[in-house]
C-alpha cells in the first residue's frame, strides 16, 4: 500500500531539494545547470516508485505520466518550475511539483478517467537567459529559433546549454504537450502578504498579472568628480535617480500597478568619476493589460523629460510584454467549490507574481491555487509555508481530482 505523503514529508522534500544549488550557501538552480541533474534523479526515483513513466523533453522539463483508465484519456497537468532566482527559498516552484506528486501517492494506484502529468518546468524565473517561461514555453510549442540562440552572461546559447546537458534541442517539437488535454493546474506559494494578513491558509486564482520587462539606459558624459562644476554635470546617476523616483510615484499613483527597478549599473563605477552611463532594469505589472502599457508610455515619457532637461540619452531596449492571463472559469469554479468542500473559506485573488500558468493558458484551461507565505516573503532563503496549509491545499487538490472524476467517468 503506498501511503499518502503527509505536509510535513512535502515540506521536507522541498528543503532537501534547496540544498541542491549552484551556488554555496544559499539555494541557487538556473537553467539546466548541474543541480537540476539531481533534482530531476530525486523527483524521477520518486515517480518511478509510484509506477509512472519518466522522460526529460528537450527543453530539460521532467515529465511524469500516471495514465488514466484508457491509453487515449485526456491529460491532466500538474506542474510548476524547477528553477530558481539568485539565493531563493525552498518553496517557490519546486512545491507545485512535489505536492503534485504527492496527489499521484495519495491515489494509491488508482486510474482516473483522465492521465495525470506531472510537469516540472526547466525555467521560469529568467534568470540565466534574460527570458522567462522557457520551460513552459516549450509546451505550448512557442520556443523558437531566436530564443534558441540567445546567449548567456558567459555566451553560450541557450541552443549549446541545451546540449551540454545531454538533450537534442532540434527535437523541441517533441515537448509539446499531447492532446486531448483537460487543462493545467498549478499549486504555488503566493509570493506575497495578503492570505498571511487575511490570515487564510489557501487563495483561487482569478487571473495572473501581465508584465513588462525592459532594459533601459542613461547617457551623459563621465568626467572628473573634483574638477567638474556641478552645472556643467550631465550625471547619467542623477538622471537614473530622478527617474527611479518618477517610475516609484506613477506606481504609487495608479491602483493595481506595481513597478520595480531592480537592477542598476553605474559606469565606469568609479567614486571619483561622474557616471557616463547608467543601465537599469524596469519590472512593471497590472492585472488589466490597458493600465500596464499606459503605465510604460508614462514612465518612459517621464525618462525623455529627465534626459532632455539634464542633456544625456535616454533608450529603451530588450522590452519584453507577457500579457496578462485569465484562468479558467470552469475550473476556478471546480477548484473553489473544492476548497469549500474540504472546509476552507474561499478568497479569490490576482497573481501580481508571473507563473508558469500564463503560458499554458495561451493553449488550454488552466487554475490556479496559493498557499499562504507566512510573512509574505518569497525570493528570499526566509520564504516559508505552514504544514496545515500544505495539508489543506493536498486535501483541497484531491478533492479537486474527485470533482472531475465525476464529471468525466
Ligand atoms: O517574477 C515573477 O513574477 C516570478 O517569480 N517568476
Ligand atoms: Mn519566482
Ligand atoms: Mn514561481
Amino acid at each position: 500500500m503506498i501511503h499518502a505523503a503527509n505536509p510535513d514529508e512535502i515540506i521536507a522534500r522541498c528543503q532537501a531539494i534547496a540544498k541542491l544549488s549552484e551556488q554555496s550557501g544559499c539555494t541557487t538552480r538556473t537553467f539546466l545547470s548541474p543541480p537540476m541533474r539531481e533534482v530531476h534523479k530525486i523527483l524521477r526515483l520518486r515517480m518511478e516508485s509510484l509506477g509512472m513513466s519518466v522522460s526529460v523533453d528537450p527543453a530539460g522539463n521532467l515529465r511524469g505520466l500516471h495514465q488514466g483508465l484508457h491509453p487515449d484519456a485526456p491529460r491532466l497537468v500538474i506542474g510548476s518550475h524547477l528553477d530558481t532566482v539568485p539565493c531563493a527559498g525552498a518553496f517557490d516552484g519546486v512545491l507545485g511539483v512535489v505536492l503534485g506528486i504527492a496527489m499521484i501517492e495519495s491515489l494509491g494506484g488508482r486510474r482516473l478517467p483522465f492521465a495525470l502529468e506531472i510537469a516540472g518546468f526547466s525555467e521560469e524565473e529568467g534568470v540565466r537567459f534574460g527570458v522567462p517561461f522557457i520551460g513552459s514555453r516549450a509546451l505550448v510549442g512557442t520556443v523558437d529559433a531566436a530564443l534558441l540562440a540567445k546567449k548567456d552572461a558567459r555566451g553560450r546559447t541557450l541552443a549549446q546549454a541545451i546540449r551540454d546537458f545531454g538533450l537534442d534541442p532540434s527535437r523541441m517539437s517533441e515537448a509539446i504537450l499531447h492532446r486531448p488535454v483537460l487543462g493545467y493546474l498549478e499549486f504555488h506559494i503566493e509570493q506575497g502578504p495578503v492570505l498571511d494578513e487575511l490570515c487564510l491558509p489557501l487563495g483561487v486564482v482569478e487571473a495572473i498579472a501581465g508584465r513588462t520587462q525592459a532594459r533601459v539606459s542613461f547617457r551623459g558624459r563621465a568626467n572628473h568628480a573634483g574638477t567638474t562644476p556641478m552645472h556643467l554635470r550631465h550625471d547619467a546617476v542623477a538622471a537614473a535617480a530622478e527617474w527611479i523616483l518618477a517610475v516609484e510615484s506613477e506606481a504609487r499613483a495608479t491602483p493595481g500597478l506595481v513597478a520595480t527597478v531592480g537592477q542598476v549599473e553605474a559606469l565606469p563605477g568609479a567614486s571619483n568619476v561622474i557616471a557616463g552611463e547608467v543601465r537599469a532594469s524596469l519590472d512593471l505589472r497590472h492585472a488589466a493589460d490597458a493600465q500596464r502599457t499606459a503605465g510604460v508610455d508614462q514612465i518612459f515619457s517621464a525618462a525623455r523629460d529627465i534626459a532632455e532637461r539634464r542633456g544625456l540619452e535616454f533608450e529603451c531596449c530588450a522590452q519584453q510584454e507577457q500579457q496578462a492571463a485569465a484562468c479558467d472559469p470552469h475550473l476556478t469554479e471546480t477548484m473553489e467549490k473544492a476548497v469549500h468542500r474540504v472546509g476552507f473559506p474561499v478568497q479569490r485573488m490576482t497573481s501580481g507574481a508571473g507563473h508558469d500558468a500564463m503560458i499554458l493558458a495561451q493553449k488550454m484551461p488552466v487554475a490556479m491555487l496559493f498557499i499562504r507565505s507566512p510573512g509574505g516573503i518569497s525570493h528570499h532563503p526566509d520564504e516559508r509555508v505552514l504544514p496545515q496549509d500544505v495539508a489543506a491545499a493536498l486535501r483541497a487538490g484531491m478533492r479537486f481530482l474527485e470533482q472531475l472524476e465525476e464529471e468525466h467517468a
